[in-house]
């Protein structure tokens, strides 16, 4: 059930990804492929899945919001491209493909993720059948996230920390920023757009942070045990960059630790909700689990 839902959902936001970008128009050809190159490669697409779930959480319709969703999508893809340059972590593979800026160039990589940020605005405000003052308010939660405050500003603390001994608590914050606060905007738009209580959404909001926390130090595990062929990204990148991740700083059995006690927290925070939340509690209880 929860395998199944995901991969429908999964052929759903992507035909609807194609359907937004075919809708958007460009001055110039080789902007928009690079644009699709990206946005099309695949991908878990967590953050949407993850506004549909939290939506159903708190019996919603999640696949109502899919506009909203696809917006996330576009964010999160513009942040890999933009993650995979030289100037960031100078990464050739990304999805199981090479990455935007190998095939069409830095200059029109560094464009394309400019494109699909600024899309994802135009697109979430596509989104049908909800009050505007409910999408302004999604919108604003999102654009906060994106930014200084949110995953940009968690990508500048982890370029800082490259070749440097950082604590842990810098190192959450890091994780929390460049990572856990996409996944946080859209557990909390799912879960604002489909109506949720002060309490609901406060309970999803802790949820989120665990799930960030658990998603991140997992990537940072994966980075040194995982498959590259499953993952369709390199690993031994981090040690490459001399970055400080969990494993670095503290060891693998203690950050596989630190992973569980984080899914056990993000499930603790569900213990109000019934079956609706389910998907979710299955979820992250897959992210400690997952090979890509
Ligand atoms: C990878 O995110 C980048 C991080 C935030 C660690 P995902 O693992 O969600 O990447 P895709 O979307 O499935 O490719
Ligand atoms: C990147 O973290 C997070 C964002 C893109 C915001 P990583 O640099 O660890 O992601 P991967 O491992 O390249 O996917
Ligand atoms: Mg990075
Ligand atoms: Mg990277
Ligand atoms: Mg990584």
């Amino acid at each position: 059930m929860f395998k199944e839902l995901w991969k429908r959902r999964v052929k759903l936001i992507e035909a609807d990804l194609l359907k937004e970008l075919r809708q958007t128009r460009s001055l110039d050809e080789n902007l928009m492929r690079a644009m699709e190159y990206s946005l099309m490669a695949g991908g878990k697409r967590l953050r949407p899945i993850l506004l549909m779930a939290a939506a159903n959480s708190v019996n919603g319709d999640g696949e109502k919001f899919i506009t909203v969703a696809d917006a996330l999508e576009m964010i999160h893809t513009y942040s890999l491209i933009h993650d995979d340059l030289p100037a960031m972590d100078n990464d050739d593979y990304r999805r199981g493909k090479l990455t935007n800026h190998k095939v069409f160039g830095e200059a029109m990589a560094i464009l394309a993720g400019d494109a699909l940020l600024t899309l994802a605005f135009e697109v979430a405000l596509r989104q049908k059948d909800v009050p505007p003052e409910t999408l302004l308010t999604v919108v604003k939660e999102i654009s906060i996230a994106s930014g200084s405050a949110g995953m940009v500003g968690g990508q500048v603390v982890d370029l800082r920390s490259e070749g440097v001994k950082i604590d842990l608590a810098t190192l959450k914050l890091m994780h929390l920023g460049k990572t856990g606060a996409l996944f946080k905007a859209s557990i909390r738009s799912g879960a604002i757009l489909a109506g949720a209580t002060p309490e609901q959404l406060e309970n999803l909001t802790r949820y989120a942070e665990n799930f960030g926390l658990a998603f991140q130090i997992t990537d940072d595990i994966l980075d040194v045990t995982g498959d590259e062929k499953l993952l369709g990204k390199p690993t031994g990148s981090d040690a490459k960059n001399h970055k400080s991740t969990y494993v670095s700083l503290t060891s693998l059995d203690e950050a596989k630790r630190l992973a569980k006690a984080a899914v056990d927290a993000a499930l603790n925070a569900l213990e109000s909700f019934g079956a609706e939340a389910d998907f979710l509690r299955e979820l992250v209880e897959y992210l400690i689990a997952r090979e890509k």
